[in-house]
């Protein structure tokens, strides 16, 4: 996909702690099989680190790209069981950074998610970067806020002329089977697009938008088929070759 067409759907599949390299690779060739004959989108898949090299040869010639699921801000030294995005480069064309999971699991700050986005351009990996609130949040009223001041903080001096793809994600929506709804998804999307439109002005609309939030095959559609949703970051559904190719399918068919 080039960022000026962003009729096309950008589909990525994150796999997160799931598969070994065997079946990583089984699952990238099933994907592969089926996806070969389809053109409008770009798919992204997203194995854990231990299986990202075979992966990326399994898929190496095809129209499927690869990306980390995480990575450190540093590029090398003493930070035990870390990956950078320099390494990352050599492998992968992505690298989600901000995930819900990172943050709440392993308390990643809005200022480390900073430097990791920083990092990533700099290894010239394109980041797709994860914001969304949680359920309180939106209970209270404040989802608007939160997203406002994640983007804001995780932005921060960031040359967006460069590829980053975001990923509006309710926290409340994934892994659960509750998507939020095609309205509040393209609500926060529209506010999102405003955000970046005070930071980059009309290049905001090249930046891709995915909804991530219990996306399937049978959802997909009305997703990709907002005004500001360029596509989906998929979770569990993306576990499932069959499902998953028809998912994309499903997104390639959908014209706006
Ligand atoms: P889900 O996960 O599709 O299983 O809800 C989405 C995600 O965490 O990216």
């Amino acid at each position: 996909m080039t960022y000026d067409d962003i009729a096309v759907a950008l589909i990525v599949g994150n796999w997160k702690m799931n598969t070994t390299v065997n079946s990583a690779i089984t699952l990238a060739n099933a994907v592969k099989f089926q996806i070969e004959d389809q053109f409008r989108h770009e798919v992204v898949v997203c194995p854990p680190y231990v299986s990202l090299h075979s992966v990326s040869e399994t898929l190496r010639g095809s129209n499927i790209a690869v990306g980390a699921q995480n990575m450190h801000s540093e590029t090398n030294g003493a930070v035990t069981g870390e990956i950078s995005a320099e390494m990352l480069s050599q492998i992968c064309q992505y690298v989600i950074v901000g995930h819900s999971e990172r943050r709440t699991y392993f308390s990643e700050s809005d200022l480390f998610i900073n430097l990791k986005l920083l990092a990533a351009l700099s290894a010239d990996i394109t980041p797709i970067l994860c914001v969304g609130e949680n359920l309180e949040d939106r209970d209270s009223g404040l989802a608007h806020d939160m997203v406002s001041s994640q983007l804001e903080a995780n932005l921060n001096g960031m040359d967006l002329d460069s590829k980053i793809v975001i990923a509006y994600e309710p926290v409340w929506a994934i892994g659960t089977g509750q998507s939020a709804s095609p309205e509040i998804a393209q609500d926060m999307m529209f506010h999102i697009r405003e955000i970046l439109a005070d930071l980059v002005g009309n290049r905001s609309e090249a930046i891709p938008l995915l909804y991530g939030g219990s996306v399937n095959e049978d959802n997909i559609g009305v997703y990709v088929s907002q005004a500001d949703i360029d596509g989906a970051l998929v979770g569990g559904t993306s576990l499932n070759a069959d499902a998953f190719c028809r998912l994309v399918a499903n997104a390639s068919r959908t014209e706006r």
